[in-house]
């Protein structure tokens, strides 16, 4: 089993000599020289924080690339989905929806709230939320007081949901719309993975009320380390706008501040990163969907192993490649793992599902049987969009 995984692997992206390192990384920015120029410039502007006109630059590109009526530009995702909340209303304890197989981000952004994450069943389809069981749940859980949605058992009230698209792939975006409509929850979306990413046509981060991205150095585009928020709804942009600039009262010389406001602006010298890295998105999606056909052919017909494929009607980034591993080589996953990163190839599990991390196994769930399926099964393959130009 662990020679047909790492013959498949080396048939599909080639050893790290081919590639001249020691390692053939998860996945890797890709810096050329535009983006050395487009830093150099900010330098020599003197414009390397938030002054300067690089991060008005790049949400306009982010707004022109996403069709989102509004973007603002901040340090990272995780600040982008704590200060989503706080726009949204979430307060302390309230009750966050969220899948539990997920990043951390979103659990800890409910607990800076003061509230309470609460976990949803996810499919396998999608990986992401299954409507049809969620809509059922909400049923059987839910009350209302006062149009709000209230926790039957906990009598918390449950102020929002946060979608993840895992690894860049289209949740059932518009079903779950719908049900969270019917239940008066609005919904944020994460695609911190989805830059680049389509439901329908539509750019992921754009259905719920506030959708956000990440460009840490791990994603499919880079600024170092940064986030955007998209919306449509312009008084919500305006209130994240303020809050993210620690809510001063915008003035050319006077320092006033009208409420607990977050330095959360991102920085010029990260949005000059960010302006090159996005000319290049669009050939960095290609190369991360041919590098997913490159894959496929290889594991096809394999009895251990299936790879992911995007969801029906979405089209995605492919920001990580996931290999499923197959009923009988399930017992092999940490073994797999292991030879390979051995070999050179840095492979990984999915994250610890969050209902197990002990700081947060007490917070309200749903039955996530397909969730902990899933966890024993997923391994993500390098996913690096250079690595699709291996010659065969
Ligand atoms: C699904 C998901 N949500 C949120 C984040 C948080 O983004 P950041 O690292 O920019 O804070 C990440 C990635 O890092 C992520 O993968």
């Amino acid at each position: 089993m662990e020679k047909e995984l790492l013959n498949n692997i080396v048939k599909s992206i080639g050893n790290f000599n081919s590639h001249k390192k020691s390692e053939v990384y998860l996945h890797e920015p890709n810096i050329d020289k535009d983006d050395w120029n487009s830093v150099k410039k900010c330098l020599e502007r003197n414009f390397v924080s938030t002054v300067g006109n690089y991060v008005n630059e790049f949400e306009d590109k982010l707004r022109k690339y996403t069709k989102s009526k509004y973007v603002v530009a901040i340090v990272n995702g995780t600040s982008a989905i704590h200060v989503s909340l706080k726009v949204l209303g979430v307060r302390f304890n309230d009750e966050v929806l969220m899948p539990s197989l997920n990043f951390v981000a979103s659990a800890n952004a409910a607990n800076y709230c003061g509230a309470i994450p609460h976990f949803v069943e996810v499919e396998k389809e999608t990986m992401s939320v299954d409507p049809k069981k969620l809509k059922e749940y909400l049923k059987k859980i839910i009350s209302f007081r006062k149009g709000h949605a209230y926790n039957k058992k906990t009598k918390r009230r449950i102020s929002c949901f946060i979608l993840l698209h895992l690894f860049g792939h289209s949740s059932k975006t518009d079903s779950i719309k719908k049900i969270l409509f019917e239940f008066n929850i609005p919904m944020i979306e994460d695609a911190a993975e989805a830059l680049g990413s389509f439901y329908k046509k539509k750019h992921l981060g754009t259905f719920g009320t506030i959708g956000v991205l990440s460009f840490n150095g791990n994603k499919i585009i880079t600024t170092g380390s940064g986030g955007a928020i998209l919306t449509n709804n312009k008084s919500i942009a305006k209130k994240l706008k303020f809050l993210t600039t620690t809510a001063k009262i915008p003035h050319k010389w006077r320092y006033e501040y009208s409420d607990i406001g977050f330095n959360y602006r991102l920085a010029g010298i990260n949005a000059a990163l960010g302006c090159s890295q996005l000319k290049k998105l669009k050939n960095y999606v290609k190369l991360k969907r041919k590098l997913f056909y490159i894959y496929l052919k290889n594991f096809v017909g394999s009895k251990n192993f299936e790879i992911f494929k995007e969801p029906k009607f979405s089209k995605s980034n492919y920001w990580l490649q996931t290999l499923l591993l197959k009923k009988s080589s399930l017992k092999n996953r940490d073994k797999l793992i292991k030879i390979m990163n051995k070999k050179g190839f840095s492979v990984r599990p999915v994250w610890k599902p969050l209902h197990k991390l002990k700081h947060l196994k007490s917070c309200p769930k749903m039955n996530l049987n397909i969730t902990e399926d899933l966890e024993g099964r997923i391994i993500n393959l390098p996913s690096s969009a250079y690595l699709a130009k291996h010659k065969f």
